[in-house]
């Protein structure tokens, strides 16, 4: 049976209701209130229509009627799953998150998995990048490292996001994805291709949920107890080894069992195989910041050549007991952050920060945070109140801030942010070093043959849907740009299957 939190049962002085309540197995209306018939409408008669004072028929149509939320706007599909963090050390030299603050400290983690671009119930075989979220709870509020499975990102400025996603979801014609929509997109974003390179390759298609990395992607800040800042990048690296599918493969898969990341994940779990992953990081100081030959707070860079240090583990071992409780109703955002833990001045991290809290406003309602999954271990002190769906207020008369009453909230001045130097004028500019191509041509290079050959079979079938010369010359001379072999070898590939596909097209008018 549903329970309502105990402490809130107290506050209205309802408990000795509780404890006399109806039998622990008695069906109740949700004003509590016992049902006695949950098979048969009212009806006048035994011929006539049903009555309006059918209230238990009326409440459990209307309870129905309203059971959807609206689905996230991207990474709708998602898998989660609890667990443990273990810290493998003392951080306090790099930061003052209190996650880090001894080796062996332990902090409860939930992680949601997700696919990007469909919707929820979609195939999980489908090529796309794969979130990687986890919220800690710490013992100084939730700390969200809302990840990805790769590195990178295709854009660098939040500016675009919305249009970029535009481009990847159906098309509002049709409701299909087309190739021909985002490689329009793509087309005007070189910073893309080192991102395309790596969806395109066997990585588009994790295999298993538990045999894939995570990634921060943005440089985030660490701050210690001096305020001395750090810029690191954080690394989720699988204890399970790396597997993907071809697309061969995954086409086999997903005509067998479309589900088949959850089943591999809950399957594991149930199993007792919890899988781990080690959380590393790259640390650069600020002054090493401008050292790089591109911008190091470019989110489509990673920082090669950077030592990675391993700062602890990972392990998810339970499997949520409701979905929508847990899984659909959980509010990741990059906004949530900890002391010790601040963000860059990354563009598209800056966007996020917004972005997150906001649709989470929309999607969940105000009190998101009241919600179980939500909810911080450590006390919330504040005097935001009311709005739809409030589940706990703020005790007393005082609700403002500063007060001279006893036991109002204060703050405190260890937790401010810090400190960063800032010049120049506001600006409307894309960054100075753009640096398109290289990474993108390291990524090809350091591929083996045959991963090569997947990756081109993978893009050409797809660059051969668009209809339109122009994008498709555009789109491979940005592959060439970042390596001669890949450009020509992709410009092959796609000339046969145009020749394949015309060829086709002519057998079947004739
Ligand atoms: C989910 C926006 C870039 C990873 C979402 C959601 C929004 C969003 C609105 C839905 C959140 C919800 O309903 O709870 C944006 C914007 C971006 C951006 C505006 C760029 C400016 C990124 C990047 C990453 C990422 C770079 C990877 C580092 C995720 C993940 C989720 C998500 C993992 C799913 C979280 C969950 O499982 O609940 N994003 N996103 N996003 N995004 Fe982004």
């Amino acid at each position: 049976s549903r329970q309502f939190p105990l402490s809130r049962i107290a506050a209205l002085g309802l408990g000795a209701l509780l404890a006399s309540g109806v039998g622990a197995q008695t069906m109740t209306r949700d004003n509590g209130s016992p049902i006695g018939d949950n098979q048969n409408s009212q009806t006048a008669g035994p011929n006539g229509p049903d009555v309006l004072q059918d209230t238990h028929l009326i409440e459990k149509l209307q309870r129905f009627d309203r059971e959807r939320i609206p689905e996230r706007v991207v990474h709708a599909r998602g898998t989660g799953a609890a667990g443990e963090f273990v810290s493998a050390g003392n951080l306090s030299e790099l930061t003052r998150a209190s996650v880090f603050a001894a080796a062996g400290k332990k902090t409860p983690v939930f992680v949601r998995f997700s696919t990007v671009i469909h919707p929820s119930g979609s195939p999980e075989t489908l090529r796309d990048p794969r979130g990687f979220a986890t919220k800690f709870y710490t013992d100084q509020g939730n700390w969200d490292l809302v990840g990805n499975n790769l590195p990178i990102f295709f854009i660098r400025d939040a500016i675009k996001f919305p249009d970029m996603v535009h481009s990847l979801k159906p098309s509002p014609i049709t409701n299909a994805q087309d190739p021909n929509r985002f490689f329009d997109f793509f087309s005007h974003q070189p910073e893309s291709t080192h991102m395309l390179t790596r969806v395109y390759s066997d990585l588009g298609i994790p295999a298993s949920y538990r045999m894939m990395d995570g990634n921060g992607v943005h440089a985030f800040k660490m701050v210690n107890a001096q305020n001395q800042v750090s810029y690191v990048k954080f690394h989720w690296k699988s204890q399970q080894g790396i597997k993907n599918l071809t697309r061969a493969e995954a086409a086999k898969v997903q005509g067998e069992d479309f589900n088949n990341l959850t089943d591999d994940l809950y399957g594991a779990i149930k199993r007792g195989e919890s899988p781990k992953w080690d959380l590393y990081i790259q640390v650069v100081k600020p002054e090493d910041l401008g050292k790089f030959p591109f911008n190091a707070l470019d989110d489509t860079k990673i920082w090669p050549g950077i030592a990675e240090t391993k700062i602890g583990t990972m392990t998810l071992n339970k499997v949520p007991e409701n979905f929508f409780e847990t899984t659909e109703s959980v509010a990741m955002a990059p906004s949530h952050l900890v002391p010790g833990i601040e963000p860059s001045e990354d563009r598209m991290l800056q966007g996020r920060l917004f972005s997150y809290a906001d649709t989470q406003f929309h999607r969940l309602g105000a009190n998101n945070q009241h919600l179980p999954v939500n909810q911080p271990l450590t006390k919330v002190n504040n005097y935001n109140s009311n709005g739809a769906g409030t589940a706990v207020n703020p005790v007393g008369d005082v609700n403002y801030q500063p007060s001279r009453q006893p036991g109002s909230y204060a703050e405190d001045a260890q937790y401010k942010g810090v400190q960063t130097p800032l010049s120049g004028t506001t600006q409307q500019a894309r960054i100075a070093v753009t640096d398109n191509f290289t990474q993108a041509g390291d990524f090809y290079r350091s591929l083996s043959k045959q991963e090569q050959e997947n990756l081109i079979g993978n893009l050409a079938s797809d660059l051969v849907k668009v209809s339109n010369p122009e994008i498709r010359q555009t789109m491979l001379s940005h592959f060439y740009k970042a390596d001669a072999d890949y450009g020509t070898r992709l410009t092959a590939a796609v000339k046969g299957n145009l020749a394949d596909v015309q060829a086709r097209a002519k057998k079947l008018e004739g």
